[in-house]
């Protein structure tokens, strides 16, 4: 099987780029195909939300991209089968700065990633910023995903997105390609929601995921627990979602 990188990336915060990071990487792995979870963010919310106490990480995503260790020294399986994490925490932070830099500075995490030839899927989780990390990031994948929150700025932002998607693509990574659109925290008591998600169909068209994640508060809890939604609560409605995302974005890989 070839492998496949998805970068999960939206500037805006708190949209659920890392809910669907996890959950879709959870639903993804198997022994046949296993997947490592790249934590890209500062916050390491991938990382905890594994149940990997993101502070305590030894080694993290930064010493591969500042070169003191190799990937293979540094991702770690999880508890999740099949499920690999390439920690973070605050010390990603510095990287941002130190990239700057270096030679051939959008390249570092697809240099790092060339370690990772075992791995069916590479998930990124990115940063809630369009800075060099997230550029690391679209440069080393072959397609990106955005989670959309259902509320009233939820289009806000997206065209800088778009056009960062664009310029990558004319500068360091002519194969990016937009896998879709998720919208996420969708409630259906919010009349609002239904708008947000006609204005995103017509903007998208088919490139909006047909599965829409609803709030749920499951999804919510999962990740003080350390537990993919599956864990916690698989019979919820966020885990339902999220497996039928999941079947989407494997068919359309
Ligand atoms: N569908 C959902 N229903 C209810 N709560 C959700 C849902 N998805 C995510 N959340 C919660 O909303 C918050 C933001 O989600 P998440 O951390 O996935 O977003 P993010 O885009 O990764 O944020 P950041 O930009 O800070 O990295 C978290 O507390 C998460 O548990
Ligand atoms: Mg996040």
């Amino acid at each position: 099987m070839i492998q496949r990188i998805i970068a999960v990336v939206n500037q805006k915060g708190g949209v659920g780029k890392t809910t669907t990071a996890i959950n879709v990487a959870a639903q993804l792995a198997s022994a046949k195909t296993p997947v490592l979870l790249v934590d890209l963010d500062p916050q390491g919310n991938a990382t905890s939300g594994l149940g990997l106490p993101s502070e305590q990480a030894v080694r993290t995503t930064y010493d591969t991209l500042s070169g003191q260790a190799a990937l293979a020294e540094v991702a770690q399986k999880t508890h999740v089968t099949d499920v690999f994490v390439l920690p973070a925490n605050a010390h990603l932070a510095g990287a941002e700065v130190e990239l700057v830099g270096r030679p051939r500075r959008e390249f570092v995490l697809s240099e790092v990633l060339a370690g990772a030839a075992s791995y069916s899927y590479i998930i990124i989780d990115c940063p809630p910023s369009l800075g060099l990390l997230t550029i690391n990031a679209l440069t080393a994948a072959d397609s990106v995903l955005i989670p959309v929150q259902a509320e009233y700025y939820a289009l806000e932002g997206l065209s800088q997105l778009l056009s960062t998607i664009q310029a990558v693509r004319s500068s360091t990574n002519p194969k990016l390609e937009l896998l879709g659109i998720v919208l996420t925290m969708y409630d259906k008591r919010n009349s609002l929601s239904e708008q947000v998600q006609a204005e995103v169909q017509n903007y998208f068209g088919d490139k909006l995921f047909s599965t829409i994640v609803p709030r749920n508060v499951r999804l919510a809890e999962a990740p003080s627990y350390g537990r993919t939604i599956y864990e916690h609560d698989r019979w919820s409605k966020g885990a339902r979602a999220y497996k039928a995302l999941s079947k989407e974005v494997r068919a359309r890989l």
